[in-house]
């Protein structure tokens, strides 16, 4: 793959990516940790500059985003809904051409797809998405370079993802998984299956990498997982569905009985955080020996250099 095709791209969802450049962003994330487990200092962000758009909150992604650019002499500029106008006052057309005369890249948190994706439309610049209710890209290549840290490349192994079946994460996970030839199990209860246009476009992307989509209702299903993945049961904006969320997920929590379903001792357990301890997962789970969620959090920040470092062509 030349690298130098990736200068310039934007990162609004995986299905606009091919499995050779998703591995691209993989290795060049697995370098980047080296180095800062060496203590390395680069500035190869030096000169640049990275406009930081939150309409919700964040604690991993935003700071990811900040160190990573700069401890490397980039200048991030945070901005939240409360100091600029994007949609408000002045549309995001017009945000997206102003931003892009004066940053190198943008990146956005919030909740339509549809305003990434205009601001990449009309920006001339990088911008990549930092979660909308449909996808959330960045977080997805963390958790597999943390599945590949256990050993192996993660094509062929066994990923369950337990719980609200149409969020953000599961959805980029199936879609990551499918490109990546990973066999992807959602665990979910019909009334929070994804659309079946997503799943469509995903179980044509399997055929060609040789994973096995599945989605179901039944938790016994994680048998032979090398992964559980869960999420909160309402997600950011979903407020007012929490009662019936939890009403539907309760019997789809992650507690040590379901781990131990997987039928593996060294299945790992993944969260991408935050998480509430007693719903969508047990304390003893997320704090035990089989979870790896401190290490996917801290993947947020090597994923996302090397997202920079190749769309910035640095
Ligand atoms: N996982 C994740 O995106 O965390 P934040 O919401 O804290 O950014
Ligand atoms: N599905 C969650 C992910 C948080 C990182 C949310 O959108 O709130």
């Amino acid at each position: 793959m030349d690298p130098t095709t990736l200068k310039g791209r934007s990162l609004l969802t995986w299905l606009d990516y091919t499995a050779e450049e998703i591995r691209y962003f993989l290795d060049v994330s697995k370098q980047v940790k080296a180095e800062s487990q060496r203590h390395e200092v680069h500035r190869r962000f030096e000169g640049k500059t990275l406009a930081l758009l939150f309409e919700k909150r964040s604690t991993r992604t935003r700071c990811a985003f900040e160190t990573a650019f700069g401890e490397e002499g980039g200048h991030p500029v945070f901005l939240s809904t409360a100091d600029i106008q994007l949609g408000a006052k002045e549309s995001i057309e017009d945000t997206a051409r102003v931003l892009g005369r004066m940053f190198s890249a943008i990146q956005f948190r919030g909740f339509k797809q549809a305003t990434v994706e205009t601001l990449a439309r009309y920006s001339g610049v990088p911008v990549y998405n930092g979660l909308t209710d449909a996808f959330h890209p960045t977080q997805v290549l963390a958790d597999i370079q943390t599945l590949e840290e256990q050993g192996g490349s993660a094509a062929g192994k066994k990923l369950c993802f337990v719980g609200d079946g149409r969020n953000n994460v599961a959805r980029s996970l199936m879609v990551i998984c499918a490109k990546l030839g990973l066999h992807f199990t959602l665990i979910t209860p019909p009334a929070l299956n994804p659309d079946p246009e997503l799943t469509a476009r995903c179980t044509g992307a399997a055929q060609v990498s040789g994973a096995h989509l599945r989605v179901t209702q039944d938790t016994a299903e994680v048998e032979g997982a090398h992964a559980v993945y869960t999420d909160v049961w309402a997600s950011m904006g979903e407020e007012a569905k929490k009662e019936e969320r939890l009403r539907l997920l309760r019997p789809y929590q992650v507690n040590q009985a379901l781990m131990d379903k997987t039928g593996c001792k060294d299945s790992i357990f993944l969260h991408c955080l935050p998480a509430i301890k007693g719903e969508e997962v047990t304390a003893d789970v997320i704090d035990g020996p089989q979870s790896r969620a401190w290490d996917q959090a801290e993947n947020r920040k090597h994923t996302i250099k090397a997202l920079l470092l190749a769309t910035l062509g640095c």
